[in-house]
Formats: C-alpha cells, sequence, structure tokens
C-alpha cells in the first residue's frame, strides 16, 4: 500500500492506514477521517478501486430503482436510453470526477476550492446532495429491512398479498421502525469503524446476489407470459419516448453510478497515480449497469407473470419489486418460498447497507469538514440529522400522504429534488468548470499520467458542447414541462 501526503492535516488518524492489512484495503470506503487524515491511505491495485467504487456504485438503484424506472418510463425505450447516455454522458462525468479526485487528492468540498477558489461553492452543492439522499435511502433499506424480517419469521405467504405492501408503508409506526433500525445499523458500523468487515463480506454476498438474481430471473422467464415482459423490456417502442424518459435515465444514471454528488471525487482521491482512470471507469461502467439490466429482467416480466404488466403496476413506482417479487417467490411453496425469498431480501438488504454506510460516511466527512469537529461527534449528529429529516419521508404514504406536489409523496420529492434537478446542476457546472475554467487539459493531463487516453478527443468535445448543452436542454424542458408552460 501507497501513502501520500496532503495537504489537508487536522490531526484525524487515516482510518484505512493499517498497511498490513493490505485484503482490506483493497475494497475500503474512503472514509472520513481518511480525508482530513494526514496521511491518505490508497487502495490496493486497480482491482481494488474498481471494486470498492463497485461496491459505493451497486445498490439500491440498480435493483430497486433502475427496475421501477424502466416499468414506468416505457420498457426498452428506458433502456435505449439509458445505456447511451451511460456510454456518452455518465463516462465522461465518472473519468472527470475521479481524475478530479486524484488530482486533488482531496473530496469533493475541498476539491473544487483547490483547482478554483472561486468554484468551492460547487462543493458545497455536490456535498448537499447526499445529505438529502440519505435519509430517503434509508426508508427505502428499512422497507427491504421489512421484508427480510417477514420471510425470515416465516410470514412470506403475507407478504405476497395484494395489500401487504401499501398497508406496510401507510402504517406510521412500522414505517418508522424500519427506517430507524436501517439507520441505526449503519450508524453502529461506522461508529465502530467495522466497514473493513462487511466489505470484505460483501465481496462474497454481491457474487451471491447475481447469482440469485439470475436464478430468478431464468424461472420467472419460463412462466407464462413472461415474454411479454421481455418484449416490452427489451423492445424499444419510439412512441413511448418523451422528456421524461431523457431527465428519468438521467437521474437514475448519477444515482446508480454515484456520480455528480462527490462520491467519485473521494474514491479519485485514493487511487494510485499507476492505476489506469480511463479502464478502471470502463469496469466500473459495465458492473453496475449490467445488474441494473439484470435486476430489471428480473422483475418487469414478473408484473407482466401476476399482473398482465397493468398500466398500474407498471407505473407504480418504488414499490414495483416489493410486490412483483414475493408473488414469483410464492410459487415456491411456503418453506420453499420463504427460504428464497429471506435469501433474497438479505442479499439486497447487504447491497444497500454497504451503499448507505459509503453515503454516510461522505456525510460524516462533510460535517468533519465544515464543523472541524471529531469522528465521533460527527457520526453521532450525522445519525441524528439522518433520522429527523427521513422522518417526512417515512410517513409520507401514511400520516404525511396528504402533503403531495404534483401526485408525488415526500419520498418521491426527495428524489425528484436531488436526482432529477439538483444531480443535473451538478453535472452542468462540473462539465462548464472542466471545460471553461481549468481547461480539458488539466483533466487529460491526469488521465495520461500513465499512457494514452484512447477517449481524449470524444471527452474534450462531451465536456465542452455535449454535456453541458445537452443536460441544460433536459433540464430546462423538463421545468418547463413540470410548470405546464409547454406538455412534451
Ligand atoms: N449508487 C448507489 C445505488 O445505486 O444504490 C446509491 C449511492 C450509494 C449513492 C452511495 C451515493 C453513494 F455515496
Amino acid at each position: 500500500m501507497e501513502e501520500k501526503d496532503t495537504s489537508l492535516a487536522t490531526g484525524c488518524e487515516s482510518p484505512t492506514a493499517d498497511a498490513s492489512n493490505e485484503a482490506a484495503q483493497s475494497a475500503q470506503t474512503p472514509n472520513a477521517g481518511g480525508e482530513v487524515g494526514k496521511k491518505r491511505s490508497s487502495f490496493t491495485g486497480k482491482i481494488g478501486f474498481v471494486l470498492a467504487a463497485a461496491g459505493s456504485a451497486v445498490g439500491l438503484g440498480n435493483i430497486w430503482r433502475f427496475p421501477y424506472l424502466a416499468a414506468k418510463y416505457g420498457g426498452g425505450i428506458f433502456i435505449l436510453t439509458y445505456i447511451i447516455l451511460a456510454v456518452t454522458f455518465g463516462f465522461v462525468l465518472m473519468i472527470a470526477e475521479i481524475a478530479i479526485g486524484r488530482k486533488t487528492g482531496a473530496s469533493a468540498i475541498n476539491a473544487f476550492k483547490k483547482l478554483h477558489k472561486k468554484w468551492a461553492f460547487l462543493g458545497i452543492l455536490c456535498a448537499v446532495i447526499p445529505i438529502i439522499i440519505l435519509p430517503y435511502y434509508s426508508v427505502i433499506g428499512g422497507w427491504v429491512g421489512k421484508y427480510f424480517f417477514t420471510y425470515l419469521t416465516g410470514s412470506g405467504a403475507a407478504a405476497a398479498g395484494d395489500t401487504f405492501f401499501s398497508s406496510f408503508i401507510a402504517s406510521p409506526w412500522q414505517s418508522l421502525l424500519f427506517f430507524a433500525l436501517f439507520v441505526t445499523v449503519v450508524f453502529v458500523i461506522v461508529l465502530f469503524g467495522v466497514e473493513k468487515g462487511v466489505e470484505k463480506t460483501s465481496k462474497f454476498l454481491m457474487p451471491a446476489l447475481v447469482l440469485l438474481t439470475i436464478g430468478v430471473t431464468i424461472y420467472t422467464l419460463t412462466m407464462p407470459n413472461s415474454l411479454e415482459g421481455v418484449k416490452y423490456y427489451l423492445l424499444p417502442d419510439f412512441k413511448k419516448f418523451s422528456i421524461g424518459t431523457v431527465l428519468g435515465a438521467l437521474g437514475q444514471l448519477f444515482y446508480s453510478m454515484s456520480l455528480a454528488m462527490g462520491i467519485m471525487i473521494t474514491y479519485g482521491s485514493y487511487m494510485k497515480k499507476e492505476n489506469k482512470i480511463e479502464s478502471s471507469v470502463h469496469q466500473i461502467e459495465v458492473f453496475d449497469t449490467g445488474i441494473a439490466l439484470l435486476a430489471g429482467l428480473m422483475i418487469v416480466p414478473a408484473a407482466f407473470v401476476f399482473s398482465d404488466g397493468s398500466p398500474e403496476t407498471l407505473g407504480q413506482g418504488p414499490g414495483l419489486m416489493f410486490v412483483a417479487l414475493p408473488k414469483v417467490f410464492q410459487t415456491f411453496g411456503p418453506v420453499g418460498g420463504g427460504i428464497l425469498g429471506a435469501l433474497f431480501f438479505a442479499l439486497v438488504l447487504f447491497a444497500a447497507l454497504t451503499s448507505a454506510i459509503s453515503l454516510m460516511e461522505t456525510v460524516i466527512s462533510i460535517v468533519i469538514d465544515k464543523f472541524r469537529l471529531s469522528r465521533r461527534k460527527a457520526c453521532l449528529i450525522t445519525y441524528i440529522g439522518t433520522l429527523l429529516l427521513g422522518i417526512p419521508s417515512a410517513l409520507g404514504f401514511g400520516a404525511f400522504k396528504k402533503v403531495s406536489i404534483g401526485g408525488m409523496t415526500i419520498l418521491d420529492m426527495m428524489d425528484f429534488l436531488s436526482n432529477s434537478v439538483l444531480m443535473p446542476i451538478a453535472a452542468f457546472l462540473t462539465c462548464v468548470f472542466i471545460g471553461y475554467v481549468i481547461q480539458c487539459k488539466t483533466i487529460t493531463d491526469e488521465i495520461e499520467l500513465n499512457g494514452k487516453f484512447a477517449m481524449k478527443k470524444f471527452f474534450n468535445v462531451m465536456v465542452k458542447y455535449v454535456c453541458p448543452i445537452g443536460i441544460a436542454a433536459i433540464l430546462l424542458t423538463s421545468i418547463l414541462d413540470v410548470a405546464g408552460v409547454f406538455k412534451l
């Protein structure tokens, strides 16, 4: 393991500076103390970096969010839009963020400031986004926890009932309880610094989740009407295309790949100079998109098997995974279905935990950087703040049901605000910053430190023209669309 100095010394110990622990170093979460620590640790080799970044990227965004957006926004046309955006906007932004992080050796809040004093505000904007996401991410984590608990206690059959999900999320004490439990588990892991253990375990559990997903997908595809679902999911129907499809896909891209919120800057700050940024980004993208596509292939056809792909089911949003999958598990009978359900939700819970840990670490590092607090105090403040901020989202389907804008619940609003408004703005500003303030060369030089940057020309054109104009156009049209100025 290599250690490099940063100029951000504030006296905190580098949490991952255990030189003897090579294995743990290979998949660590860059965490709060590390950012401000005197010595900065780095990932062991390229694969360590790719695994750690993918560990943060793969989470509920892939398994829960991608399938319901694909179902809602027309199936194949959403997939096509998403893939085009992933290999263009996604690629460019991830390259840029990792290079900014590696160049500055700092996380977002300090990285922009280091590159240009007047642009410190962009670091702050990036920092606000995880603060909004973590609470509602934890509400969904709580839902997964509830399903895991239900299967574990042998009530899997009930989970397949038509009203199980809606009555659960409408029950104030239940959604609050499972949300609070989820946040508390994340908090305890982060407070006692046992992330390395969790991440080591995730090296086995993530492949297990992928294998189980493949198994369930193959099984679902043998059921009647599933092929209709596959066609809906994979064949683009251009009549279903709208600005909503593009905005939905763009927001999902940022969310799923942990972009436009400073996370990849932090990961980049831990990357060794001799590792290649470009090929790492290709690998993370393939990993993240592959798992999302697979999860959709499991969930969307299931919606056709059990409800004929009715518009209500496809368009139901956040509940899709929780409604569709228990019905698949149910067909294995009480015992088989119970075991399968418990296993599946345990693995999803784990993926949600690893992502939530990296989100909480990010928020903690912001609190430490901004308020110069000890790690312990910052952990506590983040924990209490997350609990408080998550309460409205947790109650948004029951006690606070009346609070809604344009049919959006509070959780939907938080999701919309972060993914469809703030992240596109942060991404737009990042491109302007690179293309016109520090110039593309600053970034491409960093990428070329260890070899050729094959997509350099593409990167320059994208950062200077296509991405900022494209993102601004998408954002503006959708704002006008939401405001009802014109309908697309
Ligand atoms: N990319 C994660 C997912 O798809 O679930 C969400 C996420 C995790 C965002 C960690 C940000 C983060 F720091």
